[in-house]
């Protein structure tokens, strides 16, 4: 992982079309460009012959172990939280949150303190191997026995927040205005990756909160090709706090954010976007809820593994692929040309033993032990 704790200057494909958001900083986290590539096996099992119309977008590798959708947005967060000198963050997740995860390994390189607090979900064996990574990272646990509880310490962080600037909150899910820039770029990057190729018609993602599609939403509409691209997000946990609006509020804050940002001259070339023009989203494929999907989930997420060798998560990116996944098998069906589509594949499935290996547990038989005690029924 290239995390340093110097903050850089955006050299950002967002940066290069808007000089004046070059003094928005970054801490550097991704490793690089993430690649893209065709699905050609999977292209062939669903519709039976090769075009060349599938793709994914491999954000699983974009920071080696603190990979996934989150290495973009904290590239953000975190340099604001230097910025105010904060010393201690503070988020919010599920307590198998990849949010959480993400967050505690960037935390640990940068050594800031990071408290995490984290509410119920079906405990799978994944679940609690993340939980331990947290702790093995030095993050101070909280638990959460259910939403009111958690809903009510975002609350109360918040206000403490604002109340010390010691103390960085960073929302849930790491989405806000400023996060959502590292998905603005992302869009840019794929762009200028294919230069001279054409973009895909749509992309399927994994909807939670809201960062990743709204970015890449508003990115279609600055790189001037939101007629072409379709942003196709799937919600996993649809409720009134995570919905289609959700994602059109926070690409709107994003917007105004750039503007408020931008130099007059540059403020005067950026573009009007109509916003819901091109966006879909999905509520589908949410149930049965946070963290539990049904067998099709894993049949689906078995099948890409078997065509293509990518692994996928059953809480956000199984159930987004399943959405592809039935799509495509329904336009092969009635025998059409399916439109180019492209998988952004948000999920970091690096693995976790190494870090939960090398912990001195006080009893490696029961790791879970040193955690807050509220936790262990959880692996009991
Ligand atoms: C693997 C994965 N995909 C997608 C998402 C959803 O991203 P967002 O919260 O930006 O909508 C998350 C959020 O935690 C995630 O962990």
């Amino acid at each position: 992982m290239a995390l340093t704790s110097d903050t850089t200057t955006s050299d950002t494909p967002l940066a290069r079309k808007f000089s004046s958001l070059k003094s928005i900083a970054r801490v550097p986290i991704l490793d690089q460009e993430t690649p893209y590539h065709t699905l050609k096996n999977l292209e062939i099992f669903l519709t039976g012959k090769e075009s060349g119309r599938l793709w994914v977008k491999r954000d699983d590798l974009s920071a080696h172990e603190l990979g996934g959708n989150k290495a973009r947005k904290l590239e953000y967060l975190l340099a604001q939280a230097k910025k105010e000198n904060a010393s201690e963050l503070i988020t919010f997740g599920m307590w198998g949150s990849n949010h959480a995860l993400a967050t505690a390994m960037a935390a640990h390189k940068l050594q800031l303190p990071l408290t995490l607090h984290l509410g119920p979900q079906p405990p799978t064996p994944n679940v609690k191997k993340k939980l331990l990574a947290m702790h093995a990272l030095g993050a101070k646990l909280v638990f959460h026995g259910g939403q009111l509880s958690l809903g009510l310490s975002i609350a109360q962080s918040f206000l403490r927040s604002l109340w010390s600037k010691k103390i960085f909150y960073i929302p849930p899910g790491g989405s806000n205005a400023l996060s959502t820039l590292g998905y603005v770029n992302a869009f840019l990057e794929l762009q200028e990756q294919l230069q001279g190729k054409v973009l895909p018609q749509r992309i399927f993602l994994p909807m939670g909160t809201a960062g990743t599609s709204a970015g890449l939403l508003l990115g279609s509409c600055l790189g001037g090709v939101q007629d072409q691209v379709q942003i196709i997000s799937v919600g996993i946990s649809h409720s009134p706090l995570s919905n289609g609006k959700s994602v059109l509020a926070l690409a709107r804050k994003t917007y105004n954010f750039i503007r408020k940002n931008l130099s007059p001259e540059e403020r005067a070339r950026l573009p009007q976007c109509d916003l819901k023009k091109n966006f879909t989203y999905l509520k589908e494929y949410s149930a049965p809820g946070y963290g539990a999907a049904h067998p099709a989930v894993y049949e689906a997420m078995d099948l890409l593994h078997d065509q293509e060798g990518l692994i996928l998560d059953t809480t956000y990116s199984g159930k987004a692929f399943l959405a592809m996944k039935e799509t495509v098998e329904k336009e092969a069906k009635r025998a059409e040309e399916i439109p180019s589509t492209l998988f952004w594949l948000t999920y970091n499935s690096h693995p976790l033993d190494q870090i939960i290996r090398e912990f001195p547990w006080k009893n490696p038989e029961k790791p879970y032990l040193d955690l807050p005690e509220s936790f262990h029924f959880i692996f009991e």
